[in-house]
């Protein structure tokens, strides 16, 4: 892409519609081994006041016939060094990023300079300046190809080598940390303002798991010993002021530790874990080999400044990033296809730590919600991608939903269908066969296949994207006593793939009596082909059929019942999972009449009005998640064509109005009988502080007398976030009269710390009145800041909730507008935050033709790859 076709089709508006730069794929099947490996890097980092010099020594040797081909992107070419001998020009090529080294010997030091800018870094990508003025601090983020952006390098993940660091910068930053064990640290002879430190990882490892830090930061430490006897020294490092708050992330790190020798055999394997904490930051965290970077979002937390979800999802991200210890960085992906190699996988492995730290049917619930929501939207459009993608054109857009959780869902079939003891022998041989090297999905199938090989056949999901749609009836038979059920399996045709194929989808079947409501049969039908038949034997009368149990396969499900067949199920369902998802059933049949479901509200209501009060006294997490109405645009999935995200919205909080009106007279005594307590980290607690905030919306939704009250004396004698937040969140949405007075009482509370003010930022950027110009104060905020992702989010990705200001000329404006403005600053963030725009081919009109003028002025202003390849179908 060069800048001059850019320029070309802003000045002259005349030029034919074509995509005005068309970046290049990268396919799988182009796949080829380095011609060289690494067999040592020492890397040498010197960090000055506007600048970082940086130098490398590389050890290689040839595997294969080939040039030596290192990358390289922003970075200043100083001197380049081959066995001794200055390389030239004529030595080497360099064009798009990569470094192309003729005529290499068989063995080869490479000795390379280079000079990077840290402090004008605001990709966040390769190392790069967090915060400003004083109060800076210098990380790493590599993964998937920032370690170009530090120094030439075969930046590939099937290249592993042995790392040794360097570190030097001003003793202003006492903190320097890099990948391994610390052999020595000391002052820089000749600069007695200066100090360095050499870190030494003894892990083979790719240079996308590289870390380093340079900072000024407290540590919390802890030790753990594995079950092989290793002591291991656990340090937290963050700000001094934040330091207070990590100690649920330490706790949640000897817990995954434990977790993963007992459930996978696996333990830790250096002397050392470090997790950093850093306020700006793309992603979640980064499970860099012994150095775990993290988004302070992800790893800080205390009950005054942190909801009970978000601590949840702290525990969860300290574990993922743990388990990538062994899938991810011991066993490494050969190339950025296989992401879902490690991330399916490691996904799969934190929920399954998470099912076991919570009730498993709330963690199902939350895993399988984010799943429908997201994963599923993402597959109804037009950047449906498979789990493992053929090709790309910036990998960057790959760390999608489809690639983590139904990666996830992927493994976890596989898992069930070979159950626990077959599983564990599955992984037991990955590691055994695999580990230290670079892999492939189909190796992971081929290990985990060993006890069976119809595993292997499960390849096919992996390379086809959409989401399945499972049909089905039912016929009884009383003469012959049998029931025959009918089940065919379709999925969408998405362009430029092949035709689908019919994929194995296990179906977790039950039937229930309908008399007694107990379960008379159960079993895991095994869809594979088009349409199948099952036929039961010896089944006395109709049952009722639940299907899909536990959520046994990542597809949507159209069955053939009666509302009652539904009720029922709600009521006799033996776990909390099947049971919310039959709620679940019952809403889309509600809210998708246009796309021919048939459902009357009442018999949902009817449902709810009786479970819910049982419940809540029972099993309040699960109380509260039965009230769950899929948001708009989980429920716009389900609509292939000509969806109006206004209407599904108006009808979506119509339902929730008719809920909280049909229990109106039930909510003062649900929420009296939730009382507020000193602050406690049970699951009890933490499930009566989230079913409390719910029925407070729920009763403020109904008008209920007194609830503006419940909700001022909720925030005033709050005994924590969960509590202070709910209150206030309902305050705004329902537009109290009081709401700006706690408002601004939030951010008097909270002024200093950022993450609390990123929820105040999106309480209000996220309220149901919002408005264009609402979102425009809150840019213009002193506190708004374009260089810090998390504030970025809290403003823009709330914004982005709301159908009814998004989906407007105005709103798309705007929102193109704030891409056009990242693309080129962090077109990381900017393509990210592009996706809640990918479905507008499938929008109604007028809505359509509104998104496509602004995707395609869009379009003529950017130049990231990045966003590029997010514009493709424009
Ligand atoms: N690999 C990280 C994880 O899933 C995510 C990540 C990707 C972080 C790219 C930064 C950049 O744990
Ligand atoms: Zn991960």
């Amino acid at each position: 892409m060069s800048t001059a076709e850019t320029d070309a089709q802003i000045i002259n508006p005349e030029m034919p519609d074509v995509p005005p730069h068309a970046p290049s794929k990268i396919n799988l099947k182009d796949y080829q081994k380095p011609s060289f490996d690494v067999e040592t890097v020492h890397l040498d980092i010197k960090l000055f006041e506007d600048y970082a010099q940086v130098n490398s020594t590389l050890k290689m040797v040839r595997q294969t016939i080939g040039d030596i081909v290192l990358f390289g992107e922003s970075l200043e070419l100083l001197s380049i060094i081959m066995n001794d001998k200055a390389l030239t020009s004529e030595h080497y090529q360099q064009e798009d990023g990569k470094l192309t080294i003729y005529e290499a010997p068989d063995e080869v030091t490479l000795d390379i300079q280079v000079r990077i800018c840290p402090q004008t870094n605001t990709a966040l990508e390769g190392l790069y300046m967090a915060g400003s003025g004083d109060d800076t601090m210098f990380v790493t983020q590599c993964e998937p190809e920032g370690f170009r952006k530090i120094t030439f390098y075969p930046d590939r993940p099937d290249v592993l080598a042995i790392f040794t660091t360097r570190l030097e910068a001003d003793k202003r930053y006492p903190t320097l940390l890099a990948n391994g064990n610390l052999v020595e640290a000391g002052e820089v002879a000749d600069a007695p303002e200066r100090h360095y430190a050499i870190w030494q990882d003894p892990t083979n490892k790719p240079s996308y798991l590289f870390a380093c830090v340079i900072a000024d930061l407290d540590v919390l430490t802890d030790s753990y010993t594995t079950s092989e006897g290793r002591d291991v020294l656990l340090e937290v490092y963050a700000k001094s002021a934040d330091i207070d708050k990590c100690d649920v992330g330490m706790q949640a790190l000897k817990d995954a530790m434990k977790w993963d020798e007992v459930n996978y055999g696996r333990a830790y394997d250096l002397d050392r874990y470090m997790i950093v904490a850093v306020s700006q930051f793309n992603m979640g965290a980064m499970e860099n080999k012994g150095l775990n970077i993290f988004n302070t979002a992800c790893v800080l937390s205390s009950p005054e400044t942190t909801t009970d979800a978000r601590s949840f999802s702290v525990k969860a991200i300290i574990a993922h990033e743990y388990f990538h210890n062994w899938t991810g960085n011991r066993i490494t992906c050969r190339d950025w296809f296989q992401l879902c190699l490690k991330e399916g996988f490691t996904v799969y492995r934190d929920q399954s730590f998470s099912a076991d730290q919570q009730s498993s049917a709330v963690q199902r619930i939350d895993d399988v919600a984010t799943l429908r929501a997201h994963q599923f939207a993402e597959d109804a459009g037009p950047l449906a991608h498979p789990v493992r993608p053929e090709s790309f054109v910036e990998i960057n857009n790959f760390y999608t939903t489809t690639v983590y959780e139904k990666g996830a869902e992927i493994v976890r079939m596989i898992a069930n269908t070979l159950g626990p003891d077959d599983f564990r022998k599955g992984t037991d041989e990955y590691f055994r066969r695999y580990d230290g090297q670079a892999v492939t999905v189909e190796d992971f199938l081929s290990a985990l296949s060993i006890t069976d090989d119809k595993i292997e056949d499960f390849i096919d999901w992996y390379r086809q994207p959409g989401t399945p749609v499972v049909s089905g009836s039912q016929t009884y038979d009383s003469a012959a006593q049998t029931l025959t059920i009918t089940l065919n399996q379709q999925t969408r045709h998405v362009k430029g793939f092949d035709a689908p194929k019919p994929l194995p989808i296990p179906v977790a079947t039950a039937l229930f009596d309908k008399d007694s409501g107990a379960i008379v049969a159960e079993h895991m039908l095994l869809l594979d082909e088009a349409t199948q038949t099952f036929v039961f034997e010896n089944v006395a009368s109709e049952p009722v059929v639940s299907l899909l149990r536990d959520f046994s396969a990542p597809v949507q499900l159209n069955y053939d019942y009666q509302d009652a067949d539904l009720a029922f199920l709600l009521k006799h369902e033996t776990n909390g999972f099947n049971r919310w998802q039959v709620t679940q059933m019952l809403v889309n049949r509600i809210l998708l009449q246009s796309q021919g479901a048939k459902s009357s509200p009442d018999v949902y209501l009817e449902a709810l009005a009786q479970t819910l009060p049982v419940l809540a006294a029972d099993d309040a997490m699960l109380a509260a998640r039965l009230l769950d109405i899929p948001s708009a645009q989980e429920l716009a999935s389900a609509i292939p064509q000509d969806y109006d995200p206004v209407l599904v919205k108006e009808q979506r909080d119509g339902l929730y109005q008719q809920v909280a009106d049909k229990l109106k007279d039930q909510w003062a005594t649900l929420y009296n009988d939730l009382p507020m307590q000193s602050y406690e980290d049970s699951a009890q607690a933490r499930g009566i502080r989230a079913l409390r905030n719910v029925v407070l919306d729920m009763a403020l939704t109904a008008n209920v007398e007194g609830a503006a009250d419940w909700a001022q004396q909720q925030y005033d004698h709050a005994s924590c976030m969960t509590e202070r937040f709910g209150a206030l969140k309902a305050m705004v949405n329902h537009q109290l009269p009081k709401a700006n007075h706690y408002l601004t009482d939030f951010y008097k509370r909270f002024q200093a710390n950022d993450l609390v003010i990123d929820l105040w930022f999106s309480v209000q950027a996220a309220a149901d009145d919002v408005t264009p110009d609402v979102i425009k104060s809150l840019i213009a905020h002193t506190d708004f800041d374009w260089n810090t992702p998390n504030r970025v989010r809290s403003v823009i990705g709330a914004f982005s909730s709301q159908p009814t200001v998004l989906w407007t000329a105005e709103g798309l404006k705007m929102y193109t507008d704030v891409i056009k403005k990242l693309d080129d600053a962090n077109p990381v963030l900017a393509s990210r935050l592009l996706q809640v725009l990918a479905r507008w081919n499938t929008l109604a009109e007028p809505r359509r033709q509104m998104a496509h003028e602004q995707l395609t002025d869009l379009r003529k202003n950017v130049s990231s790859k990045h966003v590029l390849e997010s514009l493709e179908s424009v």
